[in-house]
């Protein structure tokens, strides 16, 4: 088995090359351009660990991983437009450098590219795999414009929040893995365990994205800070303060979304640490890391095998960037 570490190594010396035709370079540059900002390729790097933990990698596995990091950026330029994302990875969003309508096109032919990609395996899991591409892509859609719908709304409850972020962020870590375990031949209880496994592990990890735009170190980040509260995104930090908040908080933190004053950030940060609700991302990543982990332990194969997964489990909601 190996480690999360030398499979993100392996993964970007196969990825890391030009992937689009030159000509129209004002609509292939900007994809070059974000694909060279890297990014962790967390999600290729699970659908590769999903596959090793039944079988030796296979070459299937690999076209799988290519399409999953493909579709992964393609979704981050359009959401780059949709959240008015100034940053990304350190540096300037597709479209912000190249125009809002050059950035929906680059997006959408990057997403035409994953599929080519998904085309080149092997007919025998080619239908199963493509059904649950497009299952989770349609998915992430609904999560997207969930997080959209909740902007315009004073408060989200704890459940529409968590159902949001499933859909949004934590399918497609499931669907990663699940993809890398049909290809390995797993059969459907353990395939299911390691999609719970992911499901768990994407709730946790998008508490941590959450915890960072107001908490993160900035030099490290690489994402406007405060662009969450700038958005008037529901986070599980507004929801926790929301609920814990006393009465004059309570009407401090509607009022200050309300507005756009030029202290917003700094407000909101100062009553998100008032209301304790930095300290409630520990507990809260703790709760699904562990019921992560125990989908993992019930996977029937042996234990030695899932230390890699276990590891990069941890390093997710560890991660400060
Ligand atoms: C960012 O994903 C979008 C979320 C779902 C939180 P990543 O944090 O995996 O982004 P990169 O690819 O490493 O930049
Ligand atoms: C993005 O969630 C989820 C998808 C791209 C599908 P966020 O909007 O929180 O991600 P960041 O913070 O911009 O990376
Ligand atoms: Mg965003
Ligand atoms: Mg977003
Ligand atoms: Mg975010």
């Amino acid at each position: 088995m190996q480690s999360f570490e030398s499979l993100t190594e392996q993964f970007a010396s196969f990825f890391n090359k030009r992937h689009f035709p030159a000509a129209p370079a004002s609509l292939y540059d900007p994809n070059e351009y974000f694909l060279s900002l890297g990014g962790k390729r967390i999600r290729p790097v699970l659908c590769l660990m999903g596959n090793e933990l039944f079988d030796k990698i296979n070459e299937d596995a690999w076209h799988a991983a290519t399409a999953i990091e493909l579709f992964h950026n393609f979704t981050l330029i359009h959401d780059d437009i949709m959240d008015k994302a100034p940053l990304r990875r350190g540096m300037t969003t597709v479209h912000s450098k190249y125009g809002e309508s050059t950035a929906l096109l680059a997006g959408d032919v990057m997403l035409v590219t994953a599929y080519e990609h998904l085309n080149k395996m092997n007919a025998t899991h080619l239908q199963t795999i493509l059904h649950l591409f497009n299952e989770t892509a349609k998915q992430v859609c609904e999560g997207q414009q969930y997080d959209m719908d909740f902007e315009k709304m004073e408060t989200v409850g704890f459940a529409d929040y968590l159902k949001m972020i499933e859909l949004k962020t934590s399918v497609a870590l499931a669907a990663s893995l699940k993809t890398g375990a049909i290809l390995g031949g797993a059969g459907e209880r353990n395939q299911n365990l390691l999609y719970e496994f992911g499901r768990k592990l994407g709730i946790a990890f998008q508490i941590q994205d959450d915890y960072l735009d107001a908490f993160g170190d900035p030099k490290k980040f690489g994402k406007q800070m405060g662009g969450d509260i700038l958005a008037n995104k529901k986070t599980f930090l507004l929801i926790h303060a929301f609920e814990t908040a006393s009465a004059s908080q309570l009407k401090e933190l509607l009022d200050i979304a309300a507005g756009n004053s030029a202290d917003k950030v700094e407000r909101t940060i100062q009553l998100f640490k008032h209301c304790r609700s930095d300290g409630w991302a520990l507990k809260l990543q703790n709760k699904y890391l562990d019921e992560a982990l125990s989908h993992l332990d019930d996977i029937a194969v042996l234990s030695k095998r899932k230390e890699p997964l276990r590891e990069l489990a941890h390093f997710l909601v560890k991660r400060d960037h």
